[in-house]
C-alpha cells in the first residue's frame, strides 16, 4: 500500500531504476505558496555527500504537476523526480542470489519472481527522494503557522553527539555533512565511518527529531494517536528499525515520580509542564511541550565483505560479493527524511484537528 494519511493523503510511486520516482499530495488546502526553492533545498540535503556516501549522482531534477499561479489550488499536486545515473546491470546477477539485509528474498516470494529487483525496486532508499520533496514543500507552510521540525544525528555506532544544545545550533544543523552539533563528535564520527568503510563494512546510528509550536491536543484517539501516525510514516522509511518518544526505553529506569511531567501555572497565566520525559505526548495527544522522537537507523545492508546467501536457481549455498556503489553510513541522509516524515504527519494531523484548515498553536 503506497498511500498514507487521513486529511492529507500522500501517494508514492516509481521505483529505484524506473524513469521517475514521485509523490502526489491530495487534501492540501488552497492558497499556499508552492516554494520550489524549499523543495530543492530539502532534496539537496538528502543527496549523497562525497567521501562518506555512494557516488550515485542523484541530481533530483523535479517537475510539479498541479497548483495554479504558484499556489496550491485545492486539487492534487504531484512532484515528479527524474531518475538518472542508474546502473541496472549491477543487479542482474543478484536476482536469484538475494542480498542479505534487503527485501530481495521476501519480495521474490511475495511477488512470485515478478518483482523489479533493480536497485531494490520499490524498497530502495531512492523512494525517500519524493518524501523529502513533499517535506520541503510543507516546511514553509508549517513555519507560517509557527511549527518547526528539526532533526539531527545524535549517534553513529557508540559515538554520541552532545546532549545539550541551543536553538541556534539546531538552526545550523546542515552546516556539516554529518548533521551533528558538536565539532568534537563530528571528527570522531567521521574517523569511525572511514575506518568501517576501509573494513568493507557499514555502521548505523540514531536520528533525533524535535517538533516545536504544536497546539495542545493534536492527535486522534485511538489508532491514530500522534505517536502512531508519526511511527507509521517513520517505519515506512527503509533502514529504520526502532523509534522512541521522549525518554523512551531509558524511561523504564525511572520512577513515576521522576517520569511524570508536572504541570504549573506561569505568571502569564499559561499552563506549562516542568519537564519533557513523555516527549510532548500524553494519551496520544500533544501536551504543549516540543514533540521529541528518535529513530534507530541500521547499518547499511549492502557491504563489500563476503556474505552467505542461497543461489535460488541452483538451490545451493553461495558466498556473495556485492559490487556497485553503497553508503557505509546512511544515518546523516536520514536527517532531512525524518524532518519530512514529521512535516507530512503533522500537516495531516493539523488538517484533521481543524476540519481541513491549517491552524497552528492554540
Ligand atoms: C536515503 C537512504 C539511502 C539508502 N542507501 C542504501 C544503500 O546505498 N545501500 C543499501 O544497502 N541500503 C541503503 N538503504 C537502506 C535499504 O534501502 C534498506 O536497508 C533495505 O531496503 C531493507 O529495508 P529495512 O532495512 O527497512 O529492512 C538506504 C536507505 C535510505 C533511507
Amino acid at each position: 500500500m503506497n498511500v498514507f494519511g487521513n486529511s492529507l493523503k500522500i501517494i508514492l510511486f516509481g521505483k529505484s531504476h524506473e524513469k521517475y520516482v514521485g509523490i502526489t499530495l491530495d487534501g492540501l488546502p488552497a492558497g499556499f505558496k508552492i516554494d520550489e526553492e524549499s523543495i530543492a533545498k530539502y532534496l539537496n540535503y538528502r543527496r549523497p555527500k562525497p567521501i562518506i556516501n555512494t557516488s550515485r549522482v542523484e541530481e533530483d531534477e523535479f517537475e510539479i504537476i498541479g497548483g495554479f499561479n504558484g499556489f496550491t489550488d485545492g486539487a492534487p499536486l504531484t512532484i515528479l523526480i527524474k531518475n538518472k545515473d542508474v546502473k541496472s546491470s549491477d543487479y542482474d546477477e543478484l536476482f536469484l542470489k538475494p542480498r542479505p539485509g534487503h527485501a530481495d528474498y521476501p519480495a521474490y516470494i511475495k511477488y512470485k519472481g515478478f518483482n523489479d529487483y533493480r536497485g531494490g525496486g520499490q524498497f530502495s532508499g531512492r523512494m525517500t527522494a519524493p518524501i523529502v520533496a513533499a517535506g520541503g514543500l510543507l516546511a514553509p507552510i508549517l513555519e507560517n503557522v509557527g511549527i518547526r521540525c528539526y532533526s539531527r544525528v545524535v549517534s553513529i555506532g557508540e559515538i554520541k553527539d552532545s546532549e545539550e544544545y541551543t536553538l541556534e545550533q539546531l538552526e545550523r544543523r546542515y552546516e556539516n555533512d554529518l548533521r551533528v552539533l558538536s565539532s568534537g563528535a563530528y571528527e570522531k564520527m567521521m574517523e569511525k565511518i572511514l575506518a568501517v568503510r576501509r573494513e568493507g563494512d557499514s555502521i548505523g546510528g540514531v536520528v533525533e527529531t524535535v517538533i516545536s509550536g504544536l497546539p495542545v491536543g493534536l492527535g486522534e484517539p485511538f489508532f491514530y494517536s500522534l505517536e502512531s501516525g508519526i511511527s507509521a510514516l517513520a517505519f515506512s522509511i527503509p533502514g529504520i528499525k526502532g523509534i522512541e518518544f521522549g525518554d523512551g526505553f531509558q524511561g523504564t529506569l525511572l520512577r513515576g515520580s521522576e517520569f511524570n511531567d508536572q504541570l504549573y501555572l506561569e505568571n502569564s497565566g499559561k499552563i506549562k509542564l516542568k519537564s519533557n520525559h513523555s516527549g510532548g505526548i500524553n494519551g496520544g495527544l500533544s501536551n504543549g511541550n516540543p514533540v521529541v522522537f528518535r529513530v534507530a537507523v541500521r547499518p547499511t545492508s549492502s557491504i563489500p565483505k563476503p556474505q552467505n546467501t542461497v543461489n535460488m536457481k541452483e538451490m545451493s549455498n553461495e558466498i556473495l560479493r556485492i559490487k556497485g556503489r553503497h553508503d557505509p553510513c546512511i544515518v546523516p541522509r536520514v536527517v532531512p527524511i525524518m524532518e519530512s516524515v514529521a512535516n507530512i504527519a503533522i500537516t495531516d494531523f493539523l488538517l484533521t484537528f481543524n476540519g481541513g484548515e491549517l491552524i497552528g498553536k492554540n
